[in-house]
């Protein structure tokens, strides 16, 4: 996969691209990280990238043509014209790791950094395919959560976790929050190990797994549990507990 990122703040990525799991996978050849800048795509000799809006009103609008060009500069390395280019802006719909699966099976996304008041509508309505949020706070800029897009999307490639780190029963990834873990020692400042863990009774641990999970998202993200089919006993589980 190749993920082009367009934005003001390049050098914002070389830190967090050069650690982690993002370089592990590059290092393989299993996704291209590429970082623009839109001021590149310019057409004035200032570099213009933005404009007061239109009506009056607070602040600046990313212009429309760099961005455009930019994309296209971007789709062009590749041949690509389906890609999916997402917006990420406050605006957008919340990000979610079903999305994060959806832009992993591509084999090229483009992201551009929304910045400023906001930018040209004309960009959301004809070249974005999505816009997309991070959660409901405002950033300064889309170049924060377009590093929490890349590092969602990177670790579902194929290859890129090894199979002790699988992704099959993490938060999110069922639509519920993982369960607790342990690990040594048996006993810490007088907490104990939940006793079934030690039971190597692999029906019963996955069983409490099971609850825990449903217990944690009940308590945490209630809203999460009107979008699981639970068993009758897991429902019971749930409210005898709140
Ligand atoms: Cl994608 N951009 C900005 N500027 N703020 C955000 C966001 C994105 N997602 C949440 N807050």
């Amino acid at each position: 996969m190749r993920i082009d990122i367009l934005c003001l703040f390049p050098e914002m990525f070389a830190s967090p691209f050069s650690h982690s799991i993002v370089k592990r996978a590059e290092g393989r050849g299993l996704v291209e990280v590429a970082t623009h800048n839109i001021r590149d795509f310019a057409h004035d000799r200032h570099a213009t990238v933005d404009d007061s809006p239109y009506g009056g009103g607070a602040g600046m609008v990313l212009k429309p043509e760099p961005v455009f060009e930019a994309v296209e500069h971007a789709q062009s390395l590749t041949g690509t014209v389906h890609s999916p280019v997402i917006l990420l802006s406050p605006r957008g719909r919340l990000f979610t790791q079903q999305i994060a699966a959806e832009l992993a099976l591509h084999p090229q996304i483009v992201l551009i950094c929304g910045h400023y008041e906001g930018v040209d509508e004309r960009v959301t309505e004809h070249l974005a395919t999505d816009e997309v949020s991070i959660g409901d706070y405002v950033l300064t800029g889309g170049e924060i959560a377009a590093m929490v897009v890349v590092d969602a999307v990177v670790r579902l490639l194929p290859g890129v976790l090894g199979s002790e780190e699988s992704t099959g029963d993490e938060s999110h990834t069922r639509g519920l929050l993982e369960y607790p873990h342990y690990t040594r020692p048996e006993q810490f400042r007088g907490w104990d190990v939940p006793p079934v863990l030690l039971s190597g009774n692999h029906g019963e641990i996955a069983a409490w797994r099971r609850r825990q999970s449903l217990l944690k998202t009940a308590a945490r993200r209630p809203d999460l549990l009107n979008r699981v089919t639970l068993s009758d006993k897991e429902r019971a589980w749930i409210s005898e507990r709140s």
